[in-house]
């Protein structure tokens, strides 16, 4: 088989669909670009390590992003803003390992693409290579376009992420709703449109009016996925944490909870510290003799 010849598994991706579709591969780039001519919607979790990234592939999640969000949900930092190039290499690693079919996403964190596209291909390929990962996501819009250009023309699948962009949150002074207002709605769609035309095969729309997200939509060929973008982007994304009720506190009004994780792991926890103390556990079908 060459370059040029598909195989058997790569030709289902015109017509199987996203959701409990093909299972013998990875979900690819060309998965995606036909389920938005479809108007198949889909999902899209975080994940940060083998066991829990598993859990969703099995779950049929089509997409896994490694995201930088790992900083504030998984590593115990405030922000995304700390995290390094060798923690996502070595959580991408760990959720490729715990993987057979989601395309894995990896953040490209802080620090890590913004100096220049030769560092961001160069920090990309870290990931590719090291982790194993699928595509790589940055953000940005307008400012990015250059750095997505190289790395897609270097074989890179880029996802970008414009709105609210995490990384800038000591500039933007917390996680303001964006793209309110004329100027910053057109500002918005000028940032869509550059990512698309750089070559991004997808991109993240945070924190912006669902009207606004829906012209995007509407207004692009590449799959948008929203995260408080309201009901009509093309893909949804949460923090698997928020998701599932595992964060502490409040969790953003874009986020519907879907378990309680939380009260689940700290009532499981208390039972088994009350059964030692109690001397209940172990018991004799524990033991070895
Ligand atoms: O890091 C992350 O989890 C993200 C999502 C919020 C899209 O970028």
């Amino acid at each position: 088989m060459n370059a040029s010849s598909p195989s058997p598994a790569q030709n289902q991706a015109s017509t199987a669909t996203l959701y409990g579709g093909v299972t013998n591969r990875r979900v690819t780039v060309r998965d995606l670009a036909t389920a938005k001519q479809r108007g198949e919607k889909w999902s899209m979790l975080t994940a940060y390590d083998a066991l829990t990234a598993g859990v969703f592939d099995e779950a049929g999640i089509p997409v896994l992003l490694v995201g930088d969000s790992a900083g504030n949900c998984h590593l115990g930092y405030e922000t995304t803003v700390p995290v390094t190039m060798d923690q996502m290499v070595m959580l991408s690693a760990a959720v490729v390992r715990g993987t057979k079919r989601s395309m894995i996403v990896a953040d490209l964190p802080f620090g890590s693409y913004q100096e220049s596209p030769a560092q961001a291909m160069h920090n990309a390929a870290r990931l590719m290579k090291e982790a194993g990962v699928g595509a790589v996501k940055l953000e940005g819009g307008e400012r990015s376009a250059r750095s997505i250009e190289l790395l897609v023309e270097a074989g890179v699948p880029v996802m970008a992420h414009i709105g609210l962009t995490p990384q800038s949150v000591h500039a933007l002074g917390g996680y303001p709703v964006q793209g309110r207002g004329d100027e910053a709605a057109h500002q918005l769609l000028r940032d869509a449109k550059a990512v698309q035309q750089a070559g991004a095969f997808a991109v993240v729309l945070e924190a912006v009016p669902a009207e606004l997200a829906a012209q995007v939509t509407e207004q692009l060929a590449i799959p948008t996925v929203g995260i408080g973008g309201g009901p009509d982007t093309d893909a949804q994304v949460l923090v698997w944490t928020d998701m599932a009720g595992m964060t502490a506190g409040r969790v953003p009004k874009f986020v519907k909870q879907y378990a309680n994780l939380r009260a689940v792991l700290g009532d499981a926890a208390r039972a088994f510290a009350e059964d030692v103390r109690g001397g209940a556990f172990p018991a004799e079908e524990h033991s070895f003799h």
